[in-house]
């Protein structure tokens, strides 16, 4: 059984807006896969429905199951989200706060909250910043705190739009470099196609809300008139 399924995916915002036309694709435990596509494709919009903050009436599964209210909190355990914009991710006076809130919601104790709070902004480069508000810091810091934010939590699948936009270079390598060596599974919303091929195993192109292609990304990748076809070649 996959980690997580979407299978015939629909979506229409209420402003009437199509976004998703029948997306299916699984993640296995393991899996490293690239969301590939244009601008307004319906990338973060199919991220949305992960962990159900838009509705998939059964239509997203998360360990064989479908997301409900019951299970919410257990799929938001597993399935760790971070949005393409941080500022939709940070909302306490802290960093320190905004990285804990996750963990004592669960009902951790404090010891061991402090413990993953340090290990998480160490990983992501911001250890020392704990007292700062998450509002006076830089795109690319929010960024890192919102990955912290998800990282403290340990989940089975992460699940990150955009996540290396805004970052620096040194930033970037070293967002690359951690990802390489968490073990959870992964799927990664992205226009940068270097990172794809580094971390991908498996690519999947949604265009128009419709999943064009999908296969191993070292094949995927190399298809030039694919990736001009759906607005990810620069040529
Ligand atoms: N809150 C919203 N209300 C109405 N329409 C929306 C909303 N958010 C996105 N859309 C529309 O849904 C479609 C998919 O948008 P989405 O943000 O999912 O694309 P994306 O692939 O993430 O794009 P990008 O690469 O720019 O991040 C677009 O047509 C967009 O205009
Ligand atoms: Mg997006």
């Amino acid at each position: 059984m996959p980690l997580l399924e979407i299978r015939d995916l629909t979506y229409t915002y209420p402003t009437g807006i199509p976004a998703l036309r029948g997306v299916s694709f699984a993640i296995d435990a393991g899996d490293a896969v690239g969301l590939l596509g244009p601008n307004g494709a319906g990338k973060s919009t199919l991220i949305l429905h992960l962990n159900g903050i838009l509705p998939s009436e059964g239509r997203v599964r998360v360990h064989g199951e479908p997301i409900t209210k019951a299970n919410l909190v257990q799929v938001r355990r597993s399935v760790g989200l971070v949005f393409q914009n941080p500022d939709d991710q940070l909302f306490m006076p802290t960093v320190f706060d905004d990285v804990a809130f996750g963990p004592l919601n669960l009902g951790l104790g404090e010891t061991e909250v402090r413990e993953r709070v340090a290990r998480a902004l160490e990983a992501v480069g911001m250890a020392g910043l704990e007292d700062r508000p998450p509002y006076h810091l830089s795109t690319g810091q929010k960024k890192r705190v919102a990955l912290a934010t998800v990282l403290v939590l340990d989940a089975e699948i992460l699940v990150l739009d955009e996540p290396t936009s805004g970052l620096d270079p040194r930033g970037r390598r070293e967002f690359m470099n951690l990802l390489k060596e968490l073990p959870c599974a992964k799927l990664v919303a992205t226009h940068d196609l270097a990172l794809a091929a580094e971390l991908c195993t498996r690519v999947v192109i949604l265009d128009e809300g419709m999943v064009v292609a999908q296969g191993p990304a070292e094949e995927i990748l190399c298809d030039t008139a694919l990736l001009e076809a759906h607005g990810l070649s620069g040529r």
